[in-house]
Parts: C-alpha cells; sequence; structure tokens
C-alpha cells in the first residue's frame, strides 16, 4: 500500500478467549473431545432457556412492531421502565433520555472508547476483561493504563495505587470497574466502590462501571448498583442480557448516563455516541422489547436465584478442589462464573510440559509452543493442558495482567462432570508444576 492502512491501535486488538479456538478446532479435527471452559456463554454450556422466557419470545415474534427499527435511543417503553427501575433502589434521577441501547456490551464498549478523544486514557483493572482493556488502548495506540487487583486480598482493587496512578497521570480520565468482576469473580464490596467513586470526584474524572453480572452475586454477596453510591459524579453504568437471562445471542445491552447535566464536556461526549448510534439507525429491536416482560414475570426472580445458588455450589466446588495445590493461588468466588488460578511467581517456566498420548496432538502442541518463543509460560500450560486434557482455559496474561494462571468457567451445568473436570484440573497443575 502506499500509504499505511493499519490502524494505530491494531496490535492491541487481541481476544484470547475465542483465539484459542483455532486449536480446538484443530483438535476436533484430530478426533479429540474437547471440554470447553474458555467462554461465558452459558446457553452454550447447556443452560436449559427455561419456557416462560420461550414464550415470551415467541409472542414478541409474532407482533409486526418487532420487526421494526427501533428509536436510536432504544425501545421508549423499555428505557422509560428501566430509567424507573434504577430510579426505585438509587439516588440519581434517570428518564428515558439517559438510557442508550447496544448491539450487546460488545458493541457499546468499542464506542465509548472509540469516541473518547485520542488522548484521554481510562484506567482499566489488572487483570480485565480483554474487550475493555483492548478497546481502550486500541483506542489510544498505546498499551492499557491498568490498576492491580490483588489475588492475596480476594482479589480486591488496590485503591491506594489507583489514587497514586490516577494523581500521577494527568491523561486519566475516567476509572474502569467491573462488578462483579470478569475474570476473577470478585464482587466490589461497598466501602471500595466509594473510595473509588471519591477518588474520580477528587480528580475531576468519570466511571465506567461494567454491571452486566451485577444480579449474579452469591455466597452471601451482593452486587452493590454504581447508581446507588455515585453521588454527582458523572458515571456511565453498562448493563445487559447476555449474562443475566441468559440470551448473549439477543446481542442487546445499555448504558446508563449518571450526572451528565454536572459537565458540559462529559455531555458532549455522551452526545457524540449518541449521535454515532444515529448514524446506525438503532440496536435489535426485538429484545428490547422484551426486558420487561422478562424482569416483570413472576417466574423470573427464582429464575435467578437458582442460577445464583449453581454458581454458589460450583464456586464452592470447584475452590475446594484447587485452594490447597502448592504454587498457586486461588480465590473463592462471589459473583459473575469465573474462576481464575494463579500460579506463584517463578513456578512455571518454558521447560514444564504434560504428558500427551495421541503422537498426533502432541506434535500440534508441540510445534505450537517451541514456534512461539516468546510465548507466555501461562499460554504454553494452558496448550498443554488442552492436549492432554481436552479442557480450554484461558491465559491470565491474555486479561491484561503481568500474572501467570488461567481463568475457567463455572458454567458446566452436569455437576459431576464439573467435579470431574476440576478433579482432572488440579491432578493437571500438579502433574505440570512437578515436571520441570
Ligand atoms: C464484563 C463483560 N462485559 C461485557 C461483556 C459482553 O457482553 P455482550 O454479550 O452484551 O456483548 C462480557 C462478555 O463476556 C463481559 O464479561
Amino acid at each position: 500500500m502506499r500509504t499505511d492502512i493499519v490502524h494505530i491501535g491494531a496490535g492491541e486488538l487481541t481476544y484470547e478467549i475465542r483465539g484459542i479456538m483455532e486449536v480446538v478446532e484443530k483438535l476436533n479435527a484430530m478426533g479429540m473431545k474437547i471440554t470447553l471452559e474458555n467462554i461465558g456463554d452459558p446457553v452454550a454450556k447447556g443452560e436449559e432457556i427455561p419456557d416462560w422466557l420461550k414464550s415470551i419470545i415467541a409472542d414478541l415474534a409474532m407482533e409486526n412492531g418487532s420487526y421494526a427499527y427501533s428509536a436510536t435511543l432504544g425501545d421508549l417503553e423499555t428505557r422509560k421502565y428501566l430509567a424507573a427501575l434504577t430510579n426505585q433502589t438509587s439516588g440519581v434521577h434517570l428518564d428515558e433520555n439517559d438510557i442508550l441501547f447496544f448491539n450487546g456490551l460488545g458493541d457499546a464498549i468499542t464506542k465509548v472508547y472509540g469516541f473518547l478523544r485520542r488522548t484521554a486514557r481510562v484506567i482499566t483493572p489488572s487483570p480485565t476483561y480483554t474487550t475493555h482493556s483492548s478497546s481502550e488502548a486500541a483506542h489510544a495506540g498505546l498499551p492499557p493504563v491498568c490498576y492491580p487487583l490483588d489475588p492475596q486480598n480476594h482479589w480486591y482493587p488496590d485503591v491506594a495505587e489507583l489514587r497514586r496512578r490516577v494523581k500521577y497521570n494527568p491523561a486519566i480520565a475516567a476509572i474502569l470497574i467491573i462488578n462483579p468482576d470478569n475474570p476473577t469473580g470478585m464482587v466490589y464490596p461497598e466501602h471500595l466502590l466509594e473510595e473509588i467513586v471519591s477518588i474520580a470526584r477528587d480528580f475531576d474524572l468519570f466511571i465506567i462501571a461494567d454491571e452486566i453480572y451485577l444480579n449474579l452475586a452469591y455466597n452471601g454477596h451482593k452486587g452493590k448498583s454504581l447508581s446507588e453510591i455515585i453521588g454527582n459524579v458523572p458515571a456511565i453504568s453498562m448493563k445487559g442480557i447476555s449474562k443475566e437471562l441468559p440470551w448473549p445471542g439477543s446481542r442487546c445491552g445499555w448504558m446508563e448516563v449518571y450526572n451528565a447535566d454536572r459537565d458540559p464536556m462529559f455531555a458532549n461526549y455522551i452526545k457524540s455516541i449518541t449521535n454515532a448510534k444515529m448514524m446506525e439507525v438503532c440496536s435489535t429491536t426485538l429484545p428490547q422489547k422484551a426486558i420487561p416482560r422478562v424482569f416483570e414475570h413472576p417466574a423470573y426472580a427464582d429464575h435467578l436465584t437458582k442460577r445464583r445458588k449453581r454458581y454458589e455450589r460450583f464456586s464452592e466446588i470447584g475452590y475446594g478442589k484447587l485452594k490447597d495445590i502448592p504454587g498457586i493461588m486461588v480465590n473463592q468466588t462471589n459473583g459473575a462464573f469465573y474462576m481464575t488460578v494463579v500460579f506463584e511467581e517463578g513456578r512455571i517456566n518454558r521447560k514444564q510440559a504434560l504428558a500427551i498420548a495421541n503422537p498426533e496432538v502432541r506434535e500440534l502442541i508441540e510445534s505450537l509452543t517451541a514456534k512461539d518463543e516468546k510465548m507466555q509460560p501461562d499460554k504454553r500450560f494452558v496448550y498443554y493442558l488442552l492436549g492432554a486434557t481436552g479442557i480450554c482455559v484461558v491465559p491470565l496474561t491474555s486479561f491484561s495482567s503481568d500474572l501467570q494462571g488461567f481463568r475457567v468457567t463455572l458454567l458446566e451445568t452436569e455437576e459431576q462432570k464439573f467435579t470431574e473436570t476440576f478433579d482432572i484440573l488440579r491432578e493437571s497443575i500438579k502433574q505440570y508444576l512437578a515436571s520441570g
């Protein structure tokens, strides 16, 4: 090309959660059975969608209006409903114009970072859900700016360190939190949320809270919504139905804007996101129309309670299986449906391996790991685990983290299969660590 056509941030766009599927496809072609514990899709992992929920969707499919464009911001009735829902439990006063629908939160995330001025940075947790950190880094054309979540302290953020990093980096315009968190399963205690809001207030920043898992907290924890503590600080809360219903294929999520009127520049930025959506016309109509009917259905609360109970039980089983292995750190998860395992410093290297019985599979894994000299040790572990056991997890370093480890899901629906998977995981970790 006579001029460089590659975006300045192109190198930042990596998504290992799905990237590893290329290897999975090769292994499938070799006849291997794979247990996918990499993608956060409850439906793909066998979760049953209840009949009452399916009939809401079926009824909507019979209505002509479901096939039309919706308003750019989203279906008016649904936005009014959601604004009232947030107002009921919080100190903010939303109206329907403070809500904007997207084609899934993935769409919201790329727009929220994509329409920020290139020099303005959002500090993201480390580790973090890659779509946030990669989109933010891609918008800036620079590596992500992070604050640490501490595996030695329940994965809570080090807020003193966050304050320091904000203070000494004037480019930081906003703080991201994911509550409950992906990939750690941590739920933010209220006092830490308040501290983060006070940092934003002190340094004139806004907050982005990804609350897609807010109603999936358990083990005695309750997700505290940003709207309850935000006060007068400008903020965006991101919500969706991919995980909660669950309906990830709906591609439907929304953002709620708090305190846009408090800062003209923030209001202008929000307007630019709305204008971008206007050029796309609108987001998926039918799922938006379903939201009030689903949330108001008498079976919904029970549906959520049952799902929370299952994740709670599986979080106990998973934690019980891994907690005593020397050389790793795990925390019991209290929200969302992921568990993150950290290898203690210096415990994994590029010499360790797992025995792979099938020669064709062994050759593939050995060539992939040998070929890439810069491959992170945890990615190497993930490849060997996949080749030796068929269990597919995601390396922790791909979640914008310097820690070595991996993320595994709690989504398996059969308790026996889940227990077996974690038994195999436990033995594989021990063997790998002992192998070199
Ligand atoms: C924290 C978080 N935010 C957003 C998303 C994307 O959600 P959606 O399906 O609405 O695009 C995910 C998906 O895994 C997630 O974990």
